[in-house]
């Protein structure tokens, strides 16, 4: 029996220690299980659910965690929190962040609380709320040169051959005049030394863009290059190099530019006199611009020859004097075929019957009529330091009468209308006026603006 006992009480013993290792001591007051979790902060993740006005913070679970507490700032060093989420205490491992405004930054960090303590900061992760709805994109328009029936022009510098001004000028335009690198200074710049590059630059990428070519301006006071204004040869060699700048330049560009402005501003401001006192007028006499046309018209047969000038609405004698010159060339067999009106105008001013009763005094020449150089001030008076919706409605309702009246006029007498630029800060405007205006249909970042829509219902 001693065997038998032995055996029984070693079972007894191994059931026990069995029992003391599952259970821990069987004895009546167990101590708890002294677990030690280590306080850490939690991995806070990349913002979830992401709206105008909210998102979700989530982090990793911390062993033994309590509750965790949560800080939701409006800069990464925590030092203005966003209304109400300072230390918020979270018992989950989530939190919805909510009543936030669009299109901000907040930064996000997590604590871990275990037995009344607190870890160190959890890492920091930034959510931005999504922006406000833009504005409905504009409905793409028409482009200008597919609603005329004549020619929509705009300005080119060399430098601005790339990028959007390419894609404007291809799309809305068919024809491009040099702002002022195919005049008398840039192409002749010292005696005997022509400098094509800059017309030729501006040609090419009238070829590669399937754009015709207006030429401006042959010969124009404010663009004569200073060795021409202090010729030092006789007026008859004078003569002889302004005759062979004008057919070289014509020559050059035979069949790719149709058309020329020979003369520019030739004629007083409602002066008594009619012809401006130039360099041309004085060495070459007051017949210089007939032996400028004659000279062009010898260098391209083909080649359309104008005479452009500004304020031929506002200014009666101006245009006077214009009329009397085209009706002297007709009865001399002086040939001209066009004459351009800048059109430098405001919002408010010319009128429709104004712009109207000007062109009629051309068309009913039998000339081409060429609206030049567009661009409609909206700050004339400097009154304005940005430009309103109603100023903007304005000067599109002005847009609209211009191309109305070049609308209207037959069809045998046009030629195109050209705007001066291709967006807002472009304008030489600003630069001659000395403050800040809007006055064409694109603003400065390449925007549509209402001009380009009144433009086109112009021609409706
Ligand atoms: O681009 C150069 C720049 O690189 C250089 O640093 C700077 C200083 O020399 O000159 C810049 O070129 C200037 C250019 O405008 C571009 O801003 C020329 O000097 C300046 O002479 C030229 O002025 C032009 C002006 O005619 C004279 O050619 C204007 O852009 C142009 O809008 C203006 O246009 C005239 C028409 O031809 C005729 N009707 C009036 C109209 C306004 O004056």
């Amino acid at each position: 029996m001693k065997k038998i006992d032995s055996l029984r009480t070693i079972g007894l013993l191994i059931i026990y220690a069995v029992g003391l290792m599952s259970f821990g001591s069987c004895s009546g007051d167990e101590e708890k299980d002294e677990e030690i979790f280590e306080l850490s902060p939690p991995v806070v993740n990349t913002a979830t659910n992401v709206t105008m006005s909210s998102f979700l913070a989530t982090w990793s679970k911390v062993p033994g965690a309590d509750h965790y507490e949560v800080d939701v700032a409006l800069d990464e060093d925590f030092s203005e929190f966003l209304n109400g989420y300072e230390a918020i205490q979270e018992r989950s491992v989530e939190l919805n962040v909510k009543f936030l405004e669009a299109n901000t930054i907040y930064y996000v960090r997590v604590r871990t609380s275990i037995d009344e303590e607190l870890s160190v900061n959890s890492n920091v992760i930034t959510a931005t709320t999504e922006s406000e709805p833009g504005p409905e994109p504009p409905e793409p328009t028409t482009p200008l040169k597919e609603a005329a029936g004549f020619n929509v022009g705009n300005i080119v510098q060399a430098s601005r051959l790339s990028g959007q001004y390419q894609t404007i000028l291809s799309s809305e335009f068919d024809q491009i005049t040099a702002e002022y690198e195919m005049k008398m200074n840039i192409m002749y710049p010292s005696e005997g030394n022509y400098d094509y590059s800059k017309g030729d630059a501006i040609v090419d990428f009238a070829v590669d863009n399937g754009l015709e070519v207006h030429g401006h301006a042959l010969v124009w006071h404010n663009a004569t290059p200073s060795w021409v204004e202090n010729f030092s040869g006789t007026d008859a060699e004078f003569e002889i190099m302004v005759e062979d700048f004008v057919k070289t330049t014509v020559e050059r560009y035979k069949g790719k530019v149709r058309s020329w402005d020979v003369v520019n501003e030739a004629f007083q401001d409602g002066g008594s006199s009619p012809l401006r006192t130039s360099v041309f007028q004085q060495k070459m006499g007051d017949d210089f611009m007939a032996k400028c046309f004659q000279w062009a018209r010898e260098a391209d047969p083909d080649l359309l020859l104008f005479y452009n000038d500004y304020n031929m609405i506002y200014d009666a004698t101006k245009l006077q004097s214009v009329l009397d010159m085209v009706d002297d060339f007709q009865d001399r067999g002086i040939p001209i075929d066009g004459v351009g009106f800048q059109m430098h105008i405001s919002y408010n001013s010319p009128s429709k019957s104004q712009m109207a009763a000007a062109a009629k005094k051309i068309t009913d020449r039998g000339l081409l009529l060429h609206f030049a150089e567009l661009d409609v001030r909206a700050n004339p008076d400097n009154s304005m330091s940005s430009l309103t919706v109603q100023r903007e409605e304005e000067q599109a309702t002005k847009v609209r009468e211009v191309v109305e009246v070049y609308n209207a006029i037959p069809e045998a007498n046009k030629f195109a209308l050209t705007i001066w630029g291709v967006k807002d800060n472009d304008s030489w405007l600003m630069d001659f006026w000395g403050h800040i205006d809007w006055p064409l249909l694109w603003d400065s970042n390449f925007e549509l603006k209402k001009a380009h829509t009144g433009f086109l219902e112009g021609l409706e």
